[in-house]
């Protein structure tokens, strides 16, 4: 569907049909980002890699991700950080249910992936409260309406609206805290203290590296703010929609629990090592992320030429939507397309890779998410780990919503407020 949103022509694309076309077969073309005001004012100019235009920045960028950042190795390296992370959660759960209170999971499970990202980026991050808020702040306004965008010869009506203002407010908080941390790391560079082992070091490395690869400070701090905002909160979003579809589907989670409990010398958590055979719990996640994707429209794109898509002109410039939560649902691809059932992943080889363009929770092509393995580990411990240790239940008397949050990313309309239940061992 091609539409005319103020100034701006965009391409609507619900079928795998269609997004084969752009992701796949055209995926050069199609492979640039839009310039948005929002991006622009909060990402130091869209210098991070997911909003940055196609070109010799963003490759050598997504490289960083792939071999550096976020390679199958370095993820398994953060292992025990995210081991701990998960202990800290079930204590808190522990806590409050003593207390016999509901649990907000939505807190439990932000605070989660949020001091995971932060445990493996910086030695020290002591002001996770404000960097919530900006996180918050920050996704909320990707979703908002401007005029710049849409109609640009109104742009001083950004002013009366507030958006500029409120913008450039929560983007001077972000650069006063990475300034404070990036400083601290560079003393500890300059005191010959270069590990590895935190991603920000691995970033000054590379920065000080004497070669083509231009990575200035207001580079790092974009990629800081999206591995914050992008690594955290996708991930907690699915953890808490897997934990509600569970709730509804008791048969599954009853299942799921049999396999986590029949797992021999458990220490004092389930590790990555203990649940690697358990295949259903991957399952559940693909079913989750297929029927509440974090990023329903993923990314919009631009096409860099003119180009023809299924007989229709494509002018150089077109703003690209891919609306994956209806290509997850498209019923002549799944059964039952609205049905919560796992077991369909057990009969076929759908992955979350962008192989299957009828399944495209982390996107597919050039773009696709370079986070998988990274929130694939983060989800699996901690919803194994939950299940593991207790039983769930709604508060009694309450109905669970199931409906989504307007904005961007596709998150639960309510927090998620259960009560755990400890069981006999
Ligand atoms: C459940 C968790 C996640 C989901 C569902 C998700 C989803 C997505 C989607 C849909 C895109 C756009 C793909 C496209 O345009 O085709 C994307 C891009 C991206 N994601 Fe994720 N993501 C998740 C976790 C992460 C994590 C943990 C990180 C890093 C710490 C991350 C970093 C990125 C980056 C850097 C891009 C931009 C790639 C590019 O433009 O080349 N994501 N993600």
């Amino acid at each position: 569907m091609l539409l005319h949103l103020g100034c701006v022509q965009t391409l609507v694309v619900s079928s795998p049909e269609g997004a084969e076309e752009i992701l796949k077969k055209q995926d050069d073309v199609f492979a640039s980002r839009p310039s948005t005001k929002a991006w622009n004012l909060l990402l130091y100019g869209s210098r991070n890699v997911g909003f940055a235009p196609y070109g010799k920045y963003w490759k050598q960028a997504k490289k960083l991700y792939v071999i550096h950042l976020l390679a199958p190795a370095k993820v398994k390296s953060f292992d025990r950080a995210r081991e701990e992370e998960v202990s800290k959660a079930i204590e808190k759960i522990r806590l409050a249910h003593e207390l016999s209170n509901p649990i907000d999971l939505c807190e439990v499970f932000s605070s989660f992936t949020l001091d995971v990202i932060c445990r493996i980026v910086s030695k020290s991050f002591s002001k996770r409260h404000l960097l919530r808020e900006l996180i918050e702040e920050g996704t909320t306004m990707f979703s908002e309406f401007n005029f710049e965008d849409y109609f640009p010869t109104l742009r001083c009506l950004d002013m009366l609206t507030g958006f500029n203002s409120k913008a450039i407010k929560i983007f001077k908080q972000w650069d006063e805290l990475l300034d404070e941390v990036i400083k601290e790391h560079m003393n500890r560079h300059l005191n010959g203290e270069k590990d590895e082992e935190y991603l920000l070091d691995v970033l000054l490395i590379q920065a000080n590296k004497k070669d083509d690869f231009e990575l200035t400070k207001d580079h790092l701090k974009a990629i800081l703010i999206e591995m914050f905002a992008g690594g955290s909160h996708t991930t907690f979003i699915t953890i808490e929609w897997a934990m509600a579809e569970l709730v509804q589907n008791r048969k599954v989670m009853k299942k799921l629990q049999e396999q986590f409990r029949q797992i021999r010398d458990v220490k004092h958590i389930l590790t990555i090592e203990n649940i690697k055979e358990i295949t259903y719990l991957t399952c559940v996640i693909k079913e989750t992320l297929r029927l509440h994707p974090p990023a329903p429209l993923l990314v919009p794109r631009e096409s860099m030429q003119d180009s023809n898509v299924k007989g229709y002109r494509i002018p150089k410039g077109t703003k690209v939507v891919i609306n994956a939560w209806t290509i997850n649902r498209d019923p002549n691809y799944w059964e039952n397309p609205d049905e919560f059932y796992p077991e369909r992943f057990m009969e076929n080889t759908v992955d979350f890779r962008g192989n299957n363009l009828e399944y495209l929770p982390f996107g597919a092509g050039k773009r696709i998410c370079p986070g998988i393995n990274f929130a694939q580990s983060n989800i699996e411990i901690i919803l194994a780990n939950i299940l593991y240790h207790f039983d769930w239940e709604l508060p009694h008397g309450e109905e669970l919503d199931m409906s989504e949050a307007a904005g961007l990313s596709a998150r639960r309309a309510e927090n998620l407020r259960l009560i755990p239940r400890k069981i006999d061992r």
